[in-house]
């Protein structure tokens, strides 16, 4: 049987729901710059031209214009990292990061397994690639600090790491934390994360961090710590974004890798090498100039004001299922503990009547699995978003406002 995981349920989401709350990715009116640039066919034109016109300086000019614009629209300094790599999606991203990690476990003396040291709840798209592996053990740490779900704790994230280096000194750590966290919208903050890279260093451990809601969501964005502008730490650590948080254009996406430390980001390189070729030219080109505009047009502000507004709808119109509003991110979760209704229940009745929601149980990975939560995306056009809540509570038989 096919494991119900969150991919499964967006695409029911997205493929059978007339109000689709599920998936992360916005659906709001595209902006007029945005639809210009699908309408320019001078990349149209420029993607399929060949050598002898083709030269190898156009070729390095459409990476470096792609360096510069990412650097740009998530104010990563010049001089952090090699160049930023860029790959599919997200999902690519990750999986090459997590490939990337455990060649160079692999390359330690003794090499048993890796431990991986990550959170929970979280994406399970971390457990599910971690579960592939034959010699990865994922290890979670419960974002329940204080009795608080989804409170990240650093202390016993920490204190995990440290542990785990006790118990099997032989066995190589990566660390993998995502900020803001995806569904609780939990964010580290620039303190957690110098602690965490310090653990890191103290058991030579490679730090990945998760950025992909760095930009996207209710958050002030230029306030969240992200790990590229802490200057100096003192371990190994690679970060990832992608543009479908903070872009939908129904699946047209980048991921994108920055590294620091010379042996994870020769790793990082040798795994993005085995997918064949690379990204489309096109997509580069049309990325490259997608994010210059969204600066100078400020996307990231709209966007963060309708998930403002839409937060602010929700705690309007259902305050009792928003037991708390997120930190940071575009995702919210509604809690029908009050109901006395089960998330897979709700989420099956929801679908049925045309509302798309993911169950909360899958993002958590041991035997804590509350399943009181659904997950709706707050990155949606307001009047639309205002009708699917509506509806929403209609069918759970919530009482309103
Ligand atoms: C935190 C996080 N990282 C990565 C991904 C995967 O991104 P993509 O859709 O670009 O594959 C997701 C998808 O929801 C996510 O929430």
């Amino acid at each position: 049987m096919v494991e119900n995981t969150l991919t499964i349920q967006e695409l029911e989401a997205a493929y059978l729901a007339r109000y689709d709350l599920g998936p992360g990715y916005p659906q709001v009116p595209v902006a007029d710059y945005v639809q210009s640039l699908y309408m320019d066919d001078t990349i149209e034109d420029l993607s399929l031209r060949f050598a002898p016109f083709w030269t190898p300086e156009k070729q390095a000019q459409v990476d470096e214009d792609l360096d510069l614009a990412v650097r740009r629209f998530l104010r990563v300094h010049v001089g952090v990292g090699g160049p930023v790599r860029h790959t599919f999606s997200g999902s690519i991203a990750l999986e090459r990061v997590l490939s990337a990690a455990l060649r160079e476990a692999r390359k330690q003396h003794e090499f048993e397994r890796l431990n991986v040291v990550t959170t929970t709840p979280c994406i399970d798209i971390m457990r599910l690639f971690l579960e592939e592996r034959a010699d990865v053990r994922p290890v979670f740490v419960r974002s329940n600090r204080g009795g608080v779900l989804g409170a990240l704790d650093c202390d016993a994230l920490v204190d995990r790491i440290a542990n785990l280096k006790r118990q099997e000194p032989r066995n190589p750590i990566a660390v993998l934390i995502t900020s803001p966290e995806n569904p609780t919208g939990g964010c580290w903050s620039d303190a957690d994360l110098l602690a965490v890279a310090g653990a890191c260093a103290d058991t030579h451990a490679v730090l990945l961090v998760d950025h992909a809601f760095a930009v996207a969501g209710v958050h002030d964005s230029t306030r969240l710590c992200r790990i590229w502008d802490l200057e100096e730490l003192p371990c190994e650590w690679v970060a990832i974004w992608d543009t479908g948080k903070t872009f939908g254009l129904n699946e047209d996406k980048l991921g994108f890798i920055v590294c620091n430390g010379s042996a994870i980001s020769h790793a990082v390189d040798e795994a993005l090498a085995i997918v064949q070729f690379g990204v489309a030219r096109r997509q580069r080109m049309f990325f490259a100039e997608l994010l210059r505009r969204a600066t100078y047009y400020g996307h990231v502000e709209d966007l963060r004001d309708v998930c403002r507004a839409n937060l602010a709808t929700a705690m309007e119109l259902a305050p009792q299922l928003v037991s708390a509003a997120p930190q940071a991110g575009s995702l919210l979760l509604l809690d029908l503990k009050d109901l006395d209704l089960g998330d897979e229940d709700a989420r099956g009745r929801l679908l049925d009547a045309g509302v798309g929601v993911v169950a909360g149980n899958v993002f958590f990975h041991d035997d804590w699995r509350p399943r009181h939560l659904i997950r709706v995306a707050m990155a949606r056009e307001s009047a639309y978003f205002a009708d699917g809540i509506g509806r929403l509570l209609q069918v759970l038989g919530a009482p309103g406002r």
